[in-house]
C-alpha cells in the first residue's frame, strides 16, 4: 500500500551500522575460502542456523567469529562495497558506518589495511558514506589509546569515535580519558548506551564522554528525568528495531518502545545495526516496526527526516533532505 511504498522509497540516512555486521554468510564463506581460514560451520545454512541469539553477548561471540575471515585490504573493500550496494537499494543516501579495528588488529591485520579497504569502498560508492572508529568496551582504555594512536595517521578517513561491544559492566566512564583526547582532536563522539545497560550509562555517556548521539538508548524511558532531558536537548537516539528483538531487548516488535520514544518528543532514528545477523537492512527495519506498531505516514516522514537532522553532515547538505 501507500505507506509501504513510502517507507521503501523515501531517502534515508543510516547512522548505526557496524560494517562487520553487514558480512553475509555467503561472503564469510567466500572470504574463508579465498584466505584459507577454517570455519566452525560446514555450510552457509549451518552458519545461518546458528543465528539464534539470547542476548547481546551470544550475538557478539558469533559476530567476532564471522569477522575472522577478514585479512586483506580487499576483503574490507568487498565487505563495504556489498553493504553500500544493499543500502543504495533501500534508498539510503547517507551512511555513517562503524568499524571495530581492534577485532582485526588483534589478529595481526595492519590498521592501514582495515581503514584503507573500508574507506576506498566508501569513496567508490554513489552513497555518501563516512566512518566512525568504534572502541571495544570489553577491552581496556589503554588498548583504546593504543588503537587511537595506530589510527591517527589515517585521521582524514574517519569523522567520529564510537563505543560498542559488551555493555553491562563496561560503563562509558571507563573510557573517559580516551574520549577526552578524541574530543580535543575534533572527532564527533557517539556511544552505545541503554541497549542492555541501565539509563545511568546514557547519563554518563552524555556527561562524562560528551557524546553527541546515543546509539540504541531505548532504556531511557525507565528514567523520566533523563527522557525529558534527551527531549529538551534533542539528543538523537539511533534505534535498531530488528536488533532489539533478535537480542531480546524486547521479546516482540509489538512490545518495542519506538512509538513511546517518539511520543516523548525524542529525536528517534531507525537503523539496521548488524543487518546480516538480524534479518534485514534499512527497509526491513522500517517495514517490521510499521507492521507491528500503530505508526502512519507522518511518523515515517518524521523518522526519515530525523536521520538527516542527526547526521554529521554540513547544514547545506542536510537541507536538501529536510
Ligand atoms: N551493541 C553493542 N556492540 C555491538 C552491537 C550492538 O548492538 N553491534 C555490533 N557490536
Ligand atoms: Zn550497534
Amino acid at each position: 500500500d501507500q505507506l509501504r511504498a513510502l517507507l521503501r522509497q523515501m531517502p534515508k540516512a543510516e547512522l548505526h551500522i557496524h560494517i562487520e555486521g553487514s558480512l553475509e554468510p555467503e561472503l564469510i564463506f567466500a572470504l574463508a575460502a579465498r584466505n584459507g581460514v577454517a570455519l566452525a560451520y560446514a555450510s552457509v545454512e549451518q552458519l545461518r542456523a546458528a543465528y539464534a541469539f539470547e542476548d547481546l553477548q551470544s550475538f557478539l561471540d558469533i559476530y567476532y567469529a564471522g569477522a575472522s575471515v577478514l585479512l586483506k585490504e580487499q576483503d574490507f573493500y568487498d565487505m563495504t562495497s556489498a553493504y553500500l550496494a544493499r543500502a543504495a537499494a533501500d534508498n539510503v543516501r547517507h551512511a555513517e558506518i562503524f568499524f571495530d579495528p581492534q577485532t582485526h588488529t588483534a589478529r595481526g591485520v595492519p590498521m592501514a589495511d582495515v581503514i584503507n579497504g573500508i574507506h576506498r569502498a566508501c569513496q567508490d560508492s554513489p552513497v555518501s558514506a563516512t566512518l566512525i572508529l568504534s572502541f571495544l568496551r570489553h577491552l581496556s582504555e589503554e588498548d583504546a589509546f593504543a588503537t587511537l594512536e595506530q589510527a591517527l595517521p589515517h585521521r582524514d578517513k574517519f569523522i567520529g569515535i564510537g563505543l560498542d561491544s559488551s555493555e553491562v559492566g563496561n560503563p562509558p566512564e571507563k573510557f573517559a580519558r580516551v574520549f577526552a583526547r578524541c574530543r580535543e582532536l575534533g572527532f564527533h563522539l557517539v556511544a552505545h548506551a541503554g541497549e542492555e545497560g541501565p539509563p545511568a550509562y546514557i547519563e554518563t555517556a552524555l556527561d562524562v564522554l560528551h557524546v553527541e548521539r546515543i546509539d540504541h538508548g531505548v532504556r531511557c524511558l525507565e528514567d523520566a528525568a533523563l527522557t525529558q532531558r534527551l527531549a529538551r536537548q534533542q539528543t538523537a537516539l539511533t534505534v535498531c528495531p530488528l536488533s532489539n528483538t533478535k537480542l531480546r531487548v524486547f521479546d516482540t516488535m509489538a512490545e518495542h518502545n519506538l512509538l513511546g520514544l517518539l511520543d516523548a518528543g525524542l529525536l528517534v532514528t531507525v537503523n539496521s545495526d548488524d543487518p546480516a545477523y538480524f534479518g534485514g537492512y534499512m527497509n526491513a527495519n522500517f517495514a517490521a516496526v510499521f507492521e507491528a506498531l500503530p505508526l502512519g505516514l507522518a511518523h515515517a516522514q518524521r523518522l526519515a527526516r530525523n536521520g538527516f537532522i542527526a547526521a554529521f553532515l554540513p547544514d547545506e547538505v542536510k537541507r536538501r533532505y529536510l
